[in-house]
């Protein structure tokens, strides 16, 4: 055979073996307009419903152009191919008349859809005139969430732009293995409630290299969440990284394993915050390191409060049930743009243990930023208002 005959004959092999191990669903063929105007949401589900019945892993690609998604749930619970991904160079559009989806709870919704990875694509949730409803205290829905994973194990997204959404950007609720990075989240400093990344009831999530400027939480951590990693963030505008609010609930699942690591907060309200409920709760925080963080002009750098209660409603002087213990910050520096940099106000009835302050140096205008501690137990190296304060 000549070489010729050879290369042909591989070329065809490679061809058809690819067509049988990733088959290409190209939105577009399923009838979605790149024109912004017409409801994709159907054309978008018709090629997930390809997808996910192929036996083989199957791509769902998204061309250049606007897409129009009413709203939709990818559901993967009868999927026979376990490997589903979703490559996006379009922009996702959602009705921008809030009263469409605003009750929803979620716009892009993924449910029990193991092993899918999300590459690039804009997911706008065009939450402008939500967010004006709120700011004017007119009575408006609650909005909903622009992309959110429910029950679904061993995900990707990559690449992934979350804008302007009437809620949070992204959510992780009942996750195992998930993997965010180099997502970029973006609204303006003042949309209410638009939380970057909120992650709840979910081990093995990991938030890297990623870009969050909004109106709320950077990234919030709610109850039931395990072994999370956080690494190479710049937060702002926004209120930080909190784990909480914990402790509503009586009963409620902790929060356990976290790591923040190389992160840069600008401008924002907090930096790394724990916060908890003022109520009897069997709730706790522990083995958490914050390392290596840089603060820009942050009102609160390094924040506990366990006395977080609203109006002072539904938890008239009680202490909160959350434990907090185990809690490290090292290696901290940068700027505050109040007095008392460090706050730890921890709970009446449940002191915080073993925090550890390690080398942790803020300033205020031109001296040291001062600390308070209440009800904090642990140890403080390097400066000494540190190490009176705990
Ligand atoms: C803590 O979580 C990390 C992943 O974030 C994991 O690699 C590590 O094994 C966990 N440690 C423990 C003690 O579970
Ligand atoms: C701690 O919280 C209590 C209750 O909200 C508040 O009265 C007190 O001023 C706080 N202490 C500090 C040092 O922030
Ligand atoms: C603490 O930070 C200030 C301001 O950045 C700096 O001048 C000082 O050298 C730092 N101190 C230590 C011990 O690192």
């Amino acid at each position: 055979m000549s070489h010729l005959a050879i290369f042909s004959l591989l070329f065809i092999f490679l061809f058809n073996f690819s067509l049988a191990t990733n088959t290409i669903y190209n939105v577009q063929n399923y009838g979605a307009k790149s024109n912004g105007q017409t409801d994709s949401s159907n054309a978008f589900l018709s090629a997930w419903k390809a997808a996910c019945a192929s036996t083989s892993p199957a791509t769902i690609y998204m061309p250049r152009g606007n897409y129009l998604i009413r709203s939709a749930e990818f559901n993967g619970e009868t999927c026979k191919s376990k490997a589903i991904i979703i490559r996006i160079d379009g922009t996702l559009l959602a009705p921008s008349d809030y009263n469409v989806i605003g009750n929803e709870g979620s716009w892009i919704k993924f449910e029990k859809a193991n092993g899918v990875s999300i590459f690039g694509g804009t997911f706008d949730g065009q939450g402008a005139s939500l967010w004006s409803c709120k700011t004017s205290g007119k009575n408006c829905p609650k909005g909903t969430t622009a992309l959110a994973f429910y029950n679904s194990n061993n995900v990707v997204i990559s690449g992934v732009t979350a804008q302007n959404s009437q809620m949070f950007h992204i959510l992780v609720d009942g996750c195992h293995n998930v993997k965010l990075q180099g997502v970029k989240v973006s609204s303006p400093g003042n949309s209410p409630n638009t939380d970057g990344i909120h992650i709840q009831s979910s081990s093995g999530v990991s938030i890297m290299n990623s870009r969050i400027g909004t109106g709320d939480d950077c990234i919030s951590i709610g109850p039931g969440n395990s072994n999370l990693w956080i690494e190479g963030i710049a937060c702002g505008p926004g209120h930080g990284i909190s784990i909480g609010s914990l402790g509503w609930e009586s009963q409620e699942q902790g929060v356990q394993n976290v790591t923040v690591k190389t992160v840069t907060f600008t401008g924002t309200e907090n930096g790394v915050r724990v916060k908890t409920w003022a109520r009897p709760s069997s709730s706790f925080v522990r083995a958490v390191l914050f390392q290596h963080i840089v603060m820009a002009n942050v009102q609160n750098p390094i924040i506990i409060d366990q006395n977080y209660c609203p109006n002072h409603e539904s938890c008239p002087n009680q202490g909160s049930g959350v434990k907090i213990s185990d809690v490290t910050y090292q290696d901290i520096h940068g700027t505050s743009s109040t007095e008392v940099a460090v706050k730890l106000n921890c709970s009446k009835t449940n002191p915080c243990t073993g925090i550890t302050l390690d080398d942790v140096n803020l300033s205020y205008k031109d001296g040291r930023a001062d600390a308070s501690c209440v009800n904090a137990g642990g140890r403080a190296s390097g400066f000494e208002e540190l190490s009176h304060c705990l």
